[in-house]
């Protein structure tokens, strides 16, 4: 069976990332974490001492970059020039600042351009926000997977404790993923939405077994079961 793209989007928190991370590994698949792309340019601005507003510095600075992004058994590695900025992406600073990053043109751009790239040999699972409408839009598996920004808010702050990373409360967490969902939602380039053929999952009151089963189903159903 010749390998296909599946494409997830969805607001923070929905499970993309760890729902893309099982589906992958099930296939035999290459699993891209794009938001973890705009968290690298993110953590450059910072570590360069730009402000995130200087839209035109942040433009040249993207252009120079070097991101890459190693699969591996523990999640994908990121690397900035050279750097290993795995855990740095993470911080409270980044993802308060990456939205704004990710809605200046030219970074949106550059980094599309990359992840077209990558799709372009196929077997690749991919999520963020804009997969499905815009960085392939021809994807044999579009999935919008959501939850209630409660339970989203909720589960990212089960992570963060447990991994011992918090730095926000759970009120605080809410009301940051609530501003980026509209942040996304309301950018110019590439909002966040679904595209009219992907397959609306809703993760509220499901657990990730449950929706990774679901996708794989997909799978089945339009291609074959996949590899
Ligand atoms: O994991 P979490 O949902 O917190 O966010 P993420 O997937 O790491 O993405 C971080 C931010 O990058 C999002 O809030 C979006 O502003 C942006 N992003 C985007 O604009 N387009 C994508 N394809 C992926 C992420
Ligand atoms: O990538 P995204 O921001 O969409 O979400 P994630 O980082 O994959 O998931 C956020 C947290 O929710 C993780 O700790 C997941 O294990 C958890 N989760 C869950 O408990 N049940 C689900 N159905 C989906 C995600």
């Amino acid at each position: 069976m010749d390998k296909f793209n599946i494409a997830i989007d969805g607001p923070a928190g929905a499970g993309k990332s760890t729902i893309a991370r099982l589906v992958a590994g099930a296939l035999g698949f290459v699993y891209v974490d794009t938001g973890a792309m705009y968290r690298a340019v993110t953590w450059k601005v910072q570590h360069e001492g730009l402000l995130p507003e200087q839209e035109d510095e942040v433009a040249k600075l993207v252009n120079r970059m070097d991101i890459k992004l190693i699969p591996g058994e523990g999640g994908q590695q990121v690397f900035v020039d050279g750097t290993d900025v795995t855990k740095e992406i993470r911080s409270a600073a980044v993802t308060t600042h990456v939205s704004l990053i990710a809605s200046y043109a030219a970074v949106r751009q550059s980094l599309v351009a990359l992840q077209q790239q990558m799709t372009k040999s196929k077997g690749v699972v991919m999520d963020g926000r804009d997969i499905g409408t815009h960085v392939i839009p021809d994807a044999e598996i579009k999935v919008f997977l959501t939850a209630s920004v409660s339970k989203r808010a909720e589960r990212r702050f089960k992570e963060l404790q447990e991994s011992g990373t918090g730095t926000m409360t759970l009120s605080e967490l809410e009301q940051d993923i609530a501003r980026r969902d509209q942040l996304d939602e309301a950018r110019e380039i590439s909002p966040l939405r679904r595209a009219h053929d992907a397959v609306l999952m809703d993760s509220t009151s499901m657990t990730i077994e449950e929706v990774v089963e679901e996708i794989l189903g997909l799978c089945k159903d339009k291609v074959g079961g996949g590899k």
